[in-house]
């Protein structure tokens, strides 16, 4: 029996979190009516269609299902507002957003930007909790278009320094090669900027050595990293964000009880963080991930309190938000 109580109330941290796939089915149907009226029968027919994910190829294939509705300005204001509220519902006190700017026939990516962090100012003010964002550069578009969104990340910097900390390099790992992307990557951290990169999702021993030797702050998946390339981390402190019904979902991993996390976790070998990836898309939230984690691997109410520290100790924060955030988080009896 999963055991939501304890890790329900308890105030998490969550590090690793897609805007367009965080959007859980409730909050498309409210995203739906609010764009489109009270007909919400095509929504109905877009969640039914959501959150059926069968392989890593096939939870691709959903996110232009979320593109769509946050096409306009109203709907990705909403979205984010909607995605924040979800997280902070479950109690989740300190979210590290990542998204891919995009332009279309309503919005430059600029305007997309722009549109995602003022909604993040707004939403910080009605809900209880802390939001940053990482902008992504998706592996699978074009070279061009992560340095243009390096550019436009530097250019937004002096205004919302405080609220971008960091960049994510994502999209389908079966797409596109890391090294295309180094410059940009390169350029982002050049200027101080944080670096989480999904590394290992799939088994391409290659790349994982050169992301390993170019450097990151914090690994996406690291699903098929060798015991090496573990310890390699291991020793820089590097986390692993571990998301469990994700990779259960794509077929990255052959089961909960075959997860990784089970021996980064019990070794180790280096810090692990529990994380959604996609909460919508993967019909989850994190409170059910650490449920799921503590059932399946027979983690103890330490346990989890030991794994929400490792999430805020490996947040890309500066130490004064840090320090406030840990006495909001602190179990009781952590002597804070
Ligand atoms: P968005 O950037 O807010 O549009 O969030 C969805 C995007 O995040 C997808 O189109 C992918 O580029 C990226 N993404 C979401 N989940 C994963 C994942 O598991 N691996 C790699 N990229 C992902
Ligand atoms: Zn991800």
């Amino acid at each position: 029996m999963v055991n939501l109580p304890y890790i329900k109330l308890r105030r998490k941290v969550e590090l690793h979190a897609h805007l367009n796939g965080s959007l859980s089915t409730e909050s498309i149907k409210e995203l739906g009516k609010k764009l489109y009226g009270a007909n919400t029968t095509a929504m109905e027919s877009i969640c039914k269609r959501l959150v059926d994910v069968d392989s890593l190829d096939h939870c691709f294939s959903k996110f232009p299902l979320m593109h769509e509705l946050t096409s306009t300005k109203r709907g990705l204001q909403l979205a984010t507002e909607l995605v924040i509220r979800d997280f902070a519902k479950d109690n989740v006190i300190y979210l590290e957003l990542r998204t891919t700017p995009k332009r279309n026939a309503a919005m430059s990516k600029m305007d997309y930007m722009v549109c995602v962090l003022e909604t993040i100012i707004e939403s910080m003010k009605t809900e209880k909790i802390l939001v940053r964002l990482l902008p992504s550069i998706d592996r699978a578009a074009d070279v061009a278009e992560a340095m243009d969104t390096v550019n436009l990340v530097l250019e937004l910097l002096p205004k919302y320094d405080n609220i971008i900390t960091g960049i994510d390099f994502s999209g389908n790992p079966k797409v596109g090669k890391f090294e295309y992307f180094m410059p940009a990557l390169t350029k982002a951290r050049q200027h101080h900027l944080k670096l989480a990169i999904h590394c290992g999702e799939i088994d391409n021993p290659s790349e994982i050595d050169q992301m390993i030797q170019f450097g990151m702050d914090r690994c996406g998946h690291g699903t098929f990293l060798s015991e090496t390339q573990l310890q390699e981390l291991g020793s820089k402190k590097i986390p692993i964000e571990c998301c469990l019904t994700s990779n259960v979902k794509c077929r990255t991993v052959n089961g909960y009880e075959d997860h990784h996390f089970k021996h980064i976790f019990n070794s180790k070998v280096a810090p692990v963080i529990l994380c959604t990836d996609d909460c919508g898309v993967f019909d989850t939230t994190l409170s059910k991930e650490f449920a799921l984690a503590q059932q399946i691997y027979n983690l103890t109410n330490d346990d989890l309190d030991y794994l929400l520290m490792m999430g805020l100790e490996n947040a890309f924060l500066e130490n004064r938000d840090r320090i406030y955030l840990l006495k909001e988080i602190s179990p009781p009896n952590y002597g804070i």
